[in-house]
C-alpha cells in the first residue's frame, strides 16, 4: 500500500528534476502513439527509475520515460510505456503516476489503447472514443485504506469518462474526417488474448472492444477529480470473431497504420481541452 507521502515524494522529485514544472494534461497513450513524445517543445525526459516507486515498462514498445513540455500549447506529461496487470504489477502500481501527476496540477487525464474489436459491425483499423468501461476480473486500484486527500471512499463511477470531453472528441473527429466509434471498453487481465467465449460472454454484457490495459489509471483519475478522454484503435477484431489466430504482428502493424489519424485526434483534442 501507497501513502500519501509516497506519492509526495514521487512528485517532488519530478518537481525538482523539471525545475517546478506544473503539467495541466496527463497523456498515456498507448498504441504506438508514445512518439508523440519527440513533438513536445522544450521537452524535459525523465526515467522512470529516477522516479520514486515508478515501475520499469516491460511491455513491447513502451519506453519507461515521463517527457514534461508544451504539446499544442498545453503543458503536457506524456508516460512514453505504461504498466499493466500482466506484468505483474498490482492496480495500485499501474494507476501510481496518475494520482502523482495530479498532486503536480494535472486536471486532465487523455489516454489511448489498442484494443481487440468485439463489435461485430465494426472492423479492425477503426478507432473508438471510450464512453465507458467494464472491469469485472480483479479488484480496484482504489482498494484499500482510501487516501482522503484524492477522493471519497465510494466514488462515484456515473461519468467517469467526461461527457465535456467526448463532446469535443466528436466534434474534432467530424472536423478532420475521422471516423470514430462510440463504446464500451471492456478490460481483461492478459497477457493471452481471450478464447472467443470470453469474447462472446463480453458482447453479450455490452463490451465493444477488449484490451489490458487503461482501466485502472482511468479509475485513479477520475477518483481525484480529473477529467478523463479516452481512445481505443481496434487493431484486430476480437478472438473467434475471424477464423485466425489473433498474433502481436497484426496488432504493432495495425498501430503503425492508424498513426496519423490517430495522433491528429489526440493533438486537436488537446488543442481544445
Ligand atoms: N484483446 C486484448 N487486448 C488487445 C487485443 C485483443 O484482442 N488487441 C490489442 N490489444
Amino acid at each position: 500500500m501507497f501513502t500519501l507521502e509516497n506519492y509526495k515524494e514521487s512528485a517532488n522529485v519530478i518537481k525538482e528534476l523539471t525545475n517546478g514544472f506544473r503539467p495541466e494534461v496527463l497523456l498515456i497513450l498507448g498504441s504506438g502513439l508514445g512518439y508523440l513524445g519527440d513533438s513536445i517543445e522544450d521537452a524535459i525526459s525523465i526515467d522512470y527509475f529516477s522516479i520514486p516507486q515508478f515501475k520499469v515498462s516491460t511491455a513491447p514498445g513502451h519506453h519507461g520515460k515521463l517527457i514534461c513540455g508544451m504539446l499544442e500549447g498545453k503543458r503536457v506529461a506524456l508516460m512514453q510505456g505504461r504498466f499493466h496487470y500482466y506484468e505483474g504489477y498490482s492496480l495500485e502500481e499501474i494507476a501510481y503516476p496518475v494520482r502523482v501527476m495530479h498532486l503536480l496540477g494535472a486536471h486532465t487525464l487523455i489516454v489511448t489503447n489498442a484494443a481487440g474489436c468485439i463489435n461485430e459491425k465494426w472492423s479492425a483499423g477503426e478507432l473508438m472514443l471510450i464512453q465507458d468501461h467494464i472491469k469485472f476480473f480483479i479488484d480496484s486500484p482504489l482498494r484499500g485504506q482510501n487516501i482522503n486527500a484524492f477522493g471519497v471512499r465510494f466514488p462515484d463511477s456515473t461519468h467517469i469518462y467526461t461527457p465535456r470531453l467526448q463532446q469535443i472528441a466528436l466534434a474534432e473527429a467530424e472536423n478532420f474526417d475521422i471516423p470514430l466509434r462510440k463504446g464500451v471498453y471492456f478490460y481483461f487481465p492478459g497477457p493471452q488474448y481471450e478464447t472467443p467465449s470470453e469474447i462472446r460472454a463480453a458482447r453479450l454484457l455490452g463490451g465493444d472492444a477488449a484490451g489490458m490495459s487503461t482501466v485502472p489509471e482511468v479509475i485513479a483519475a477520475s477518483h481525484c477529480g480529473m477529467e478523463v478522454l479516452g481512445f481505443s484503435l481496434l487493431t484486430n477484431m476480437a478472438s473467434g470473431i475471424l477464423d485466425k489466430p489473433l498474433t502481436e504482428e497484426e496488432v504493432l502493424l495495425a498501430s503503425e497504420a492508424a498513426k496519423p489519424k490517430f495522433s491528429c485526434l489526440v493533438c486537436a483534442c488537446l488543442r481544445k481541452i
